[in-house]
């Protein structure tokens, strides 16, 4: 086989109702549906080359090339498509995000989702937008909602095999004019990150009555999102965001991902909203704050949400597409 490349570009999302918790933790099969909308701006590039004189897959991230260890996430899901396509050669996958440095804001989302469309189609696989959101779910939850456009439901499915537990989705990018100003409060790497994470969401006495009342706030984030009703929107995006994190901070042993300035700017959200600024919170599992607003009024949270203390840095995306192959 001569060598066979590709390049794919997929946007990160963030999460309206979130993922929190698999029921089988190899396929990354979650306890719960959840929601999201893909930011415009916040990609990962990634180009994959399968070239048969290569003797292991070499990873670059960022220019950097990966350690065998460091790399070990990116082998397994190439091998998850050279099973597919039925081949053995080994690939440079070579990554880039478009996030500014020293942010902290890494994405397993984009970037597992960008390697699946790119390692498929460089190995010859051409697959639905449906199985690809399932191969690029087995590589990170999170990535299987970077792969359809827009405002995406990832639902939990309910097969062993995981053959329907992927996303679509719900609405254009251009539904609802939008936009998420990220207030970046720490440039730390999280002691434990989401796979830790979700593996200890069951040892939170919690969590049962989470996985119970999600159908409840999944239908209601659904609905304002399709009414484009911000008030119901914004109250059940920061209460579903609470209620991750009571998971996390009640788990054994405790995730508290939350710093001083990251309840200063809930606060200050909610302030904002009650006196009529169309705002709400969502936070993952970091200190950073993603403040959902209107377009419009980008330049105004973003302003204010710099004027807190403890805000470094603000990075704001519109809603954005689903993952896509560049032509070279
Ligand atoms: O895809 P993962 O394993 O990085 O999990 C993502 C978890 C959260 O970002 C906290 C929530 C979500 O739904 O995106």
């Amino acid at each position: 086989m001569p060598v066979s490349k590709a390049t794919s570009i997929a946007n990160s999302n963030i999460a309206a109702i979130k993922y929190w918790g698999n029921r089988d933790h190899t396929l990354r099969l979650p306890v719960t549906g959840s929601l999201s909308m893909n930011l415009d701006g916040l990609p990962t590039r990634t180009t994959v080359a399968f070239d048969p004189s290569l003797t292991a897959d070499v990873v670059v991230l960022g220019g950097d090339i990966q350690s065998p260890e460091s790399s070990k996430r990116v082998s397994d899901h190439l091998d998850r498509v050279r099973a597919r396509a039925g081949i053995k050669t080994f690939a440079r996958v070579d990554s880039q995000n478009n996030f500014p440095a020293g942010t902290g804001i890494a994405s397993s989302a984009s970037g597992f989702a960008a390697l699946t469309l790119a390692a498929c189609t460089a190995a010859g696989l051409a697959l639905s937008e449906r199985d690809l959101s399932i191969l690029a779910r087995q590589g990170s939850g999170s990535a299987s909602r970077s792969i359809p456009t827009g405002f995406v439901e990832w639902q939990m499915g309910a097969n062993s095999d995981g053959s329907d537990s992927f996303a679509f989705s719900i609405a254009a990018p251009d539904h609802w004019a939008l936009a998420d100003c990220i207030a970046i409060v720490s440039h730390t790497h999280k002691e434990v990150g989401s796979t830790g994470g979700h593996a200890l969401a069951h040892t939170s006495p919690l969590q049962p009555a989470r996985i119970d009342d999600t159908p409840r706030r999944l239908h209601a984030c659904r609905e304002a999102l399709l009414a484009r009703n911000f008030p119901a929107f914004a109250e059940i995006v920061e209460e579903d965001s609470t209620i991750m994190h009571a998971i996390m901070m009640t788990s054994r042993p405790p995730l508290y991902y939350w710093l001083p300035p990251t309840l200063a700017i809930m606060e200050a959200v909610r302030k904002w909203r009650a006196e009529g600024l169309p705002a709400c919170f969502t936070i993952d599992a970091g200190p950073n704050v993603h403040v959902i607003t209107f377009a419009e009024h980008m330049a105004e949270v973003s302003n204010r949400l710099r004027a807190i203390s403890g805000v470094q840095n603000v990075l704001t995306a519109r809603p954005g597409g689903g993952a896509t192959l560049i032509h070279e």
